[in-house]
């Protein structure tokens, strides 16, 4: 048979194994997996790597924000951005804002999708307002409609569900099987902590990660876990920070009890020292998240559970905002100059999360290429019910591959990234191994960083399955 497209000679890596071999693609999928295939076109791989493409499982796009803070990307350059980072499916929120039925906040993320995407999108939901009608009417319906994943929030004044809530949502996940996804910071301990360290005139971003401390993140998790248990059902542990929240994951699973773990770049490469920019100055800003970057030692123990499987996934939580305005899109803003809790929280990293685990991870030997693709597109696209149309490189699968440099030498700079950010949090970090090239089921849609589809070639997979 002859394919529409072959690729050849590159080095396949799945999360199982890697080999050399072509690829025949036909109709979007992957038709075959051999060597001699013939195609009406062909792309020589030889001296690349061929990886499925990246699944980001942990992306806000057009996520509005308590204090009206826009942020910088949209579907349009948030799924661009993506998909010159290599990454050709993400899973963006659609969050229900209180007093809003759920049902109309699917909706709306719909509507604002509709027509811009670069990639393939799926959504999770967030639950903020867990009334009667949410648990016992629309979030039922939704999860049958293929919507089988949300997120809850344990801190944040707008979006925050109290125990008892938690455990009303984790209850309709076990009837309906759905995966709740869990922001464990403990909202008390945050509070406490922000009034002590602003009433001592300590307000400039790096007491972000000060308030946001590991205690209470740890203290969430065990909360959540606990909870989980009480109800079992499994539960997403999302953007753990360092070894305390991942150790309460691990005593839940010797105890018998599912449970996932996720992180993302911030915490291997970045640490609370970034939130001190220059001179404790507000260059900080640039790095407020939460959980907020931790310590060495906490990249260190990150990097020990990525190797030893104890984190199923690595996600990007990408929270894209811009540095400086325009007015109402900044972090650099007159109240978030007052104090570190008005400051947006989130970095944007869609486009940086593959380059930063392969560089770090593969190529200083920390991890190996078969973990690396299992962590960044096979795991979340198991966990989240798009396996195996997505995530592998098998018969059948659609033709979502990277095609990856991995010698080569390159410097992460602003300049060159297709996200809505004015910044990078890595801006100057030295990498070895960078994509050359991303094709969507059989299509190229980046090569040498020119994103070149149409707004709307990504589509919209639904997860009934
Ligand atoms: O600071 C962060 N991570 N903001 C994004 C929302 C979230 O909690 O994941
Ligand atoms: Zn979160
Ligand atoms: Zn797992
Ligand atoms: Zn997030």
């Amino acid at each position: 048979t002859r394919h529409d497209l072959v690729i050849r000679d590159g080095l396949i890596v799945t999360a199982a194994d890697s080999y050399r071999a072509d690829i025949g693609i036909s109709a979007g999928r992957i038709a075959a997996i051999g060597t001699g295939l013939s195609g009406a076109e062909s792309i020589d791989a030889a001296g690349l790597w061929v990886l499925p493409g990246g699944v980001d499982a942990h992306v806000h796009l057009s996520q509005p924000t308590s204090d009206g803070t826009v942020m910088a990307d949209d579907f349009e350059s948030g799924t661009r951005a993506a998909a010159a980072g290599g990454t050709t499916t993400v899973l963006p929120f659609a969050l229900q804002a209180r007093g809003q039925s759920l049902r109309e906040a699917v909706a709306a993320y719909h509507r604002e999708a509709e027509g811009k995407c670069h990639v393939d999108v799926s959504f999770h939901m967030i639950v903020t307002d867990p009334t009667p009608q949410v648990l016992g009417q629309e979030l039922p319906a939704l999860v049958r409609e293929g919507y089988r994943s949300f997120k809850v929030f344990m801190t944040y004044d707008d979006l925050m569900l109290n125990d008892r809530e938690l455990l009303e949502v984790f209850d309709v996940a076990r009837r309906e099987n759905a995966l709740v996804m869990v922001h464990a910071e403990g909202h008390d301990a945050i509070r406490f902590m922000t009034e002590k360290l602003e009433a001592a005139g300590k307000t400039a971003p790096y007491f972000h990660a000060r308030a946001h401390s590991a205690i209470a993140e740890r203290e969430a998790t065990h909360r959540a876990l606990a909870h989980a248990e009480l109800v079992d059902v499994p539960i997403v542990i999302v953007h753990v920070s360092g070894r305390a929240p991942l150790d309460e994951i691990r005593a839940a699973r010797r105890r018998g009890h599912r449970v996932h773990a996720e992180t993302c770049p911030q915490y291997l490469v970045l640490t609370e020292n970034d939130l001190k920019g220059l001179n404790m100055d507000f260059e900080g800003a640039k790095y407020v998240c939460s959980p907020p970057p931790r310590d060495t030692e906490s990249q260190q123990a990150v990097w020990e559970g990525l190797a030893d499987g104890s984190f199923d996934i690595f996600s990007s939580d990408h929270a894209p905002f811009r540095f400086q305005g325009p007015a109402h899109t900044g972090k650099d803003n007159p109240r978030a100059r007052t104090s570190f809790k008005w400051v947006p929280n989130g970095l944007p990293g869609v486009e940086t999360r593959l380059v930063i685990l392969f560089s770090e991870g593969v190529s200083k030997g920390r991890i190996t290429p078969e973990r690396f693709v299992a962590l960044t597109a096979t795991n979340p696209a198991r966990l989240y019910g798009l396996y195996p149309r997505k995530g592998s490189i098998v018969v059948g699968g659609d033709a979502d591959l990277v095609l990856w440099d991995p010698g080569v030498r390159r410097t992460i700079r602003q300049q060159d990234l297709h996200h809505g950010s004015d910044y990078t949090p890595y801006e100057g970090m030295d990498v070895t191994g960078w994509p050359v090239r991303t094709l969507l089921r059989g299509r190229t849609v980046m090569q040498d960083g020119q994103v070149m589809n149409r707004p709307g070639d990504g589509i919209y997979l639904d997860r009934t399955g």
